[in-house]
């Protein structure tokens, strides 16, 4: 009998790609999926590192299968992506159950790092592929059949002083564009309708070129992100291309003309702001003023009528004062975002800023983070009531978890919307008119 897997996924969504991505090959390796963790041989967890808050909650989610793995020691926990890198080795001692470590340099090496866990009964740490290109192995397999997530680089090399991600996921590298078209279309032959391009930083996409002379796979870029987008856009079947996360410093009018013009790209930018004090962004070496942010936005608006704004922000960064915060208020009111995540900073060294003291106290950073928590609230909730009766197209995603007879989707500005529908609309575009609003969805009735 196959032995069965299970994955649990935190953080982001290249996260969610890669566990993807890790079931696909150890399925084609033989394995099962298990539909629980208990019914599992080999449990892996893919997390995020992040932030210091997603950590502990996944330590504290291995601590808990000890009762589990007492009585099933054959059972093999893994760690794999972003929280593997970061820790490698040293894993073994925070989280004594764990049998494997895995950094998302390594993950397409799974099958043999589980099969030789299962043989030899010893723990196998593989960390060092930190920088390597990674060649899409399984891409037929996919979680949904109507919606892709597409990876088209990986790493950064922006070095943000508060961010852990250029030394957990190495530098950036895009991936070719001939093996993302490829992969798109092979997507689009087999109905799917909507694509995510994935990568940290994607409006540099194409801009790196040291990969080229090592790999062939990663193809030297004649072209960039518009180039990317322009192509796909041109693919039969794909009617919407979405894509996370941009910069703001390589964000362009260039950018926001393209989602204007390419009719298949969705009206929804990710542009994390960070803070609204230029003093506090030069610090975090963001490469932009809340000047230039908000003229940015203004440029997006102009261009693309009704479309949405979400971003990231950080609370509570060294040295962060009240007059630092008060400017990030300004600039949210300003900006106006659909949505925003927002976070208390946590040092993570070897990211710079681990260097500096965490000189705002906690309570400061928490009633800093709920006044900006209920001044966006207030915002999206304005931004959605602008919505009330007008018709909106969805992609019906699901059913919703907690209301019998309603279904959840999506809007072409990636806000969440439901609606009363049967299941057999899932996967398909349908007509929605909003009579209802929330900060967070939108309610509505099918009107086609
Ligand atoms: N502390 C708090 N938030 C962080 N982020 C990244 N690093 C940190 C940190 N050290 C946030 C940023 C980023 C998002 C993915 O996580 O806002 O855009
Ligand atoms: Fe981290 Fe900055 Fe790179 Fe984003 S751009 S992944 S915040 S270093």
């Amino acid at each position: 009998m196959s032995k069965k897997i299970y994955i649990r996924t935190f953080g982001c969504q290249m996260n969610v790609r890669d566990s993807e991505f890790v079931l696909g090959l150890m399925l084609k390796h033989g394995f099962a999926q298990a539909q629980v963790a208990k019914k599992a041989d080999v449990i892996l967890f893919n997390s995020c590192s992040v932030r210091k808050h997603a950590e502990d909650r996944l330590f504290s989610n291995i601590a808990e299968l000890a009762p589990h793995k007492k009585k099933k020691p054959e059972l093999v926990i893994g760690l794999m992506g972003c929280t593997a890198q970061y820790h490698k080795e040293d894993i073994l001692k925070k989280a004594p159950l764990v049998d494997l470590v895995c950094g998302p340099g390594d993950e397409g090496n799974l099958p043999a790092l589980i099969k030789d866990v299962l043989e030899h009964r010893c723990p196998v740490i593989a960390t060092a592929n930190v920088d390597t290109p990674r060649i899409e192995q399984c891409p037929e397999y996919r979680e949904s059949h109507f919606k892709a997530l597409v990876s088209i680089g990986e790493g950064c090399d922006n070095y943000c002083a508060y961010c852990v991600v250029p030394y957990v996921r190495g530098r950036e590298r895009s991936r070719g564009e001939k093996d993302i078209i490829r992969e798109v279309k092979d997507l689009a032959d087999r109905g799917f309708k909507e694509i995510t391009l994935l990568g940290q930083n994607v409006n540099s996409y194409g801009r790196n070129t040291q990969y080229a002379i090592r790999d062939t796979r990663y193809e030297r870029q004649t072209t960039g992100f518009i180039s990317l987008l322009t192509r796909l856009n041109a693919i039969k079947g794909i009617e919407r291309i979405r894509f996370m996360t941009s910069h703001p410093k390589d964000a362009s009018v260039e950018l926001f003309k393209a989602m204007r013009d390419l009719e298949h790209v969705c009206e929804h930018l990710h542009l994390p702001i960070q803070a609204g004090s230029d003093r506090i962004l030069k610090m975090m070496n963001r490469g932009y003023t809340a000047k230039h942010y908000l003229e940015l936005i203004e440029d997006y608006r102009k261009m693309v009528p009704g479309g949405s704004v979400t971003t990231d922000i950080i609370v509570g960064f060294p040295t962060e004062t009240e007059a630092d915060f008060e400017e990030t208020l300004r600039v949210v009111k300003e900006a106006g975002f659909d949505s925003a995540y927002m976070f208390k900073y946590s040092p993570r060294p070897p990211a710079k800023s681990a260097q500096l003291k965490d000189d705002v106290p906690a309570e400061v950073k928490q009633k800093r983070l709920v006044r900006l928590l209920n001044l966006q609230c207030a915002i999206s909730k304005k931004r959605n009531e602008a919505l009330r009766g007008k018709i909106v197209e969805v992609l019906v995603d699901d059913m919703h978890r907690k209301d019998r007879g309603v279904l959840t989707g999506r809007t072409r500005t990636n806000k969440v919307a439901v609606c009363k529908g049967g299941k057999e609309l899932i996967g398909s575009f349908v007509k929605v008119q909003i009579n209802d609003v929330s900060p967070h969805a939108l309610k509505g009735r099918i009107v086609v």
